[in-house]
């Protein structure tokens, strides 16, 4: 490999690291857009209502938000999970999510409704 080209990429990838604030969030959020959970238009309406959502209430430097194909529980739409608490929610239709964004992303409080579980990531490897 070109060392030149190694450090140009190292510089590259520290700027786009620096200005995605990674290191900085509180949350990561994975919001799926169906197709099979939901339909793409409805999950579409979620996804939107999450980016909305997190801007107005001014937690984007806390929140990181991720749209994904598929969180492989394929009912229920849109499915949502958010770490680090690892809670899973089903049927964050548009009209949900500014409860997610109220209660849950702030501060990690769980809501009433929705929830499919808690669901932290094992410390121990199962496969170790
Ligand atoms: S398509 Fe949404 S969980 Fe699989």
């Amino acid at each position: 490999m070109d060392h030149a080209t190694h450090t140009d990429n190292d510089l590259e990838m520290d700027k786009v690291v620096h200005s995605l604030g990674l290191g900085g969030f509180a949350r990561h959020v994975f919001l799926c857009t169906g197709p099979k959970c939901v339909s793409p238009e409805l999950g579409l309406q979620a996804w939107e209502a999450l980016k909305s959502g997190i801007k107005e209430e001014g937690l984007g430097k806390s929140c990181y938000r991720t749209k994904v194909g598929c969180l492989r529980v394929c009912q229920a739409g849109p499915v949502v999970v958010v770490y680090p608490e690892g809670v899973w929610y089903h049927t964050m239709t548009a009209e949900k999510i500014p409860h997610l964004v109220k209660e849950h992303l702030p501060s990690g409080g769980l809501l009433e409704n929705n929830r499919i579980g808690t669901y932290p990531l094992s410390k121990s490897n199962p496969n170790s």
